[in-house]
């Protein structure tokens, strides 16, 4: 019951990582808040947690629904912003649009988060922003989201410092099981997970809720700052 009386927000919260986080902050006591586009997605993940949830909608590419959605909420303990999207393809294919929209969820939305999050954290409060394994290890078709990965990794250290005492932290996912690989098929993805197990030391793919136990972490380790954490089955050493 790390979390007993404390108030964390999962903006994401109705699916995937940010789903499995706000089940086990849900689960060690705290009151959670879950945020997502989707109402009716957000009230199904409600439907599946046991404890205090609270079902906002907000839209992180607009910098004006997240700033009314913290003028909602109030006052709360943490924040982790697993909730958003960025697009794959081949830097010479894409269009520049399609770059710039993942920008505008992964990177920017995560930046607002932040900007209108950290305001109003309590005393002892910490964010935890996501990148990716590509960071360090770019793949073909993923240039920009290493990119987003990298900027956000130093949005991480750099609020860490500018916003101290609140602490900042960056969880950076190998390959995880989620419906965020819905758009394969399910031959697609049963082959890509395969390959990429075979690759990794860990010999498979990450679940949710191995991450979710990172962003606990951070969130209740008050010498954490300014981190970055590679839970991604050993792929950084590959
Ligand atoms: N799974 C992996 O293999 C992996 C690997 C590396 C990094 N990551 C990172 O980990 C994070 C979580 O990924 P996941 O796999 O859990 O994804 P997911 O299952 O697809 O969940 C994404 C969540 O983001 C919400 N969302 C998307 N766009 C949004 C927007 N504009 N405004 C507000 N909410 C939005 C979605 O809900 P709505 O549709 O209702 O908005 C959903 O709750 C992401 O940052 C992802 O890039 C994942």
């Amino acid at each position: 019951m790390r979390f007993q009386g404390q108030r964390i927000v999962v903006i994401g919260g109705s699916s995937g990582i940010g789903f499995a986080t706000a089940k086990a902050a849900a689960a060690e006591g705290a009151s959670v808040v879950i945020a997502s586009r989707s109402e009716e997605r957000l009230q199904k993940a409600k439907a599946l947690i046991e404890g205090n949830v609270e079902v906002l909608t907000v839209n992180v590419v607009d910098e004006g629904s997240v700033k009314a959605f913290f003028g909602k909420i109030g006052e709360f303990d943490h924040l982790t912003t697993p909730g958003n999207e960025a697009a794959m393809g081949r830097f010479l294919e894409m269009d520049t649009k399609t770059a710039r929209a993942a920008f505008d969820s992964k990177f920017w939305g995560q930046y607002y988060a932040a900007k209108y999050g950290a305001p109003r954290l309590r005393s002892g409060g910490s964010i935890t922003l996501f990148a990716g394994i590509w960071s360090q290890r770019p793949v073909p078709g993923g240039t920009v989201i290493t990119a987003i990965n990298s900027a956000i990794e130093g949005l991480g250290r750099a609020l860490a410092m500018e916003l101290a005492p609140i602490r900042v932290n960056t969880v950076s996912p190998g390959i995880v099981d989620t419906p965020i690989y819905s758009m394969m098929t399910p031959e697609a993805k049963v082959s890509m997970f395969k390959e990429a197990a075979a690759s990794l030391p860990a010999k498979r793919i990450g679940k949710p809720e191995e991450i979710a136990k990172t962003v606990l972490y951070l969130m209740s380790n008050g010498y954490a700052t300014g981190s970055t954490l590679y839970v991604d089955g050993g792929a950084t050493l590959r």
